[in-house]
């Protein structure tokens, strides 16, 4: 007799084999890739932060949403830098605002690739943060009539899913019900449900130009150290009307991830943030690590850890992978 019996290996012994057994699949149609728009004509401007990220002006960002989706990529997450801030972030929801410009751009040009539109204040309020300030403090309930009001203009140029990312409580209810009284029964919320205060943003908020000028996010955003929180959080997100619930970061909360997955009956999809996709390309950069292998596990990893939606700074170049 042999030992031991059951020998595991017997089914990695090929490629073949490995096929065969293998669980977990990337495809494209898991990815969304984030864009960014700025105000202007003909800007496509390198994002210093972001290595392969760009601020398109809303007269270039056509040809980038039509190059992601002749690559097979089903969605873009769009955020936008405002023409100027105040204390009420009012350039975030005028009809005709950057992000407002470059929805009817993108639908005019690829009329099928989903725009889904981040909805927060804090790339335009001039203390850079996510709701109103009163008193030193957020004032969460008057923002929500600001959010309601910015995920309506978006709606209205023509993006068809909107992704809440404030961490306000009860944005997702009020935003959904100011879009039915107006008709727009179909336009879906992605909420970013479960948002930690995290330092992987670091990128993003240098891209984005909206780091608090004061103080932190720790009284909206989550705390790290918390699990059944996120939860609580999924769970009114889903009871308030949100579609599709978010973990982010992902690379450091994919335990959040498999619980989320668990619990919920709901796609979860998963942000793999700037600071995740930094830290790979700056090892990269430095011979340390085969990019585009370590790309694919990282993102193989969100999706065995339970997301069906990848949002990545990944999405094109993992495109190109999976079709070859
Ligand atoms: C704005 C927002 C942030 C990100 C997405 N929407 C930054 C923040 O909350 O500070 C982060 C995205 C990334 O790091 O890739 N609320
Ligand atoms: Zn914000």
């Amino acid at each position: 007799m042999r030992f031991p019996t059951t020998g595991p290996r017997r089914l990695r012994s090929s490629e073949a084999m490995r096929r065969l057994v293998r669980q977990t699949r990337l495809t494209v149609d898991n990815l969304v890739y984030p864009l960014f728009t700025c105000p202007g004509e003909n800007v496509k401007e390198p994002i210093t932060s972001m290595a392969g990220c760009f601020h398109f002006s809303p007269d270039r960002i056509a040809e980038e949403a039509a190059e992601t989706a002749s690559l097979g990529i089903g969605a873009v997450l769009l955020f936008g830098l405002p023409v100027s801030k105040d204390a009420s972030g009012s350039d975030a929801y005028r009809e005709d605002s950057t992000v407002c410009q470059a929805i009817r751009k993108i639908k005019e040009a690829v009329p099928d690739l989903l725009v889904i539109t981040d909805v927060c204040l804090c790339a335009y309020t001039d203390h850079g943060h996510c709701g109103l300030i009163k008193e030193g403090k957020i004032d969460n309930d008057p923002t929500l009539d600001l959010l309601a009001k910015m995920a309506l203009v978006h709606t209205q140029a023509g993006a068809d899913m909107v992704a809440p990312s404030d961490m306000m409580d009860g944005r997702v209810g009020r935003i959904r019900s100011v879009l039915d009284d107006v008709g727009y029964t179909d336009t879906a919320i992605m909420s970013y449900a479960a948002k930690y205060a995290s330092a992987y943003y670091g990128p993003f908020r240098e891209a984005a130009h909206s780091a608090p000028q004061g103080g932190d996010r720790k009284s909206y955003q989550m705390d790290p150290g918390n699990s059944d929180e996120a939860m609580t959080e999924m769970r009114l997100d889903l009871e308030e009307g949100a579609d599709i619930l978010m973990v982010k970061p992902a690379l450091a909360y994919l335990d959040i991830i498999q619980r989320a997955r668990q619990a919920f009956d709901v796609p979860i999809a998963a942000y793999n943030v700037s600071g995740e996709y930094m830290m790979i390309q700056a090892a990269a950069k430095q011979g340390l690590v085969d990019l585009e292998a370590i790309m694919m596990e990282t993102l193989l990893s969100i999706k065995r850890a339970g997301a069906d939606i990848l949002i990545t700074y990944f999405a094109k170049e993992a495109a190109k992978v999976l079709a070859r």
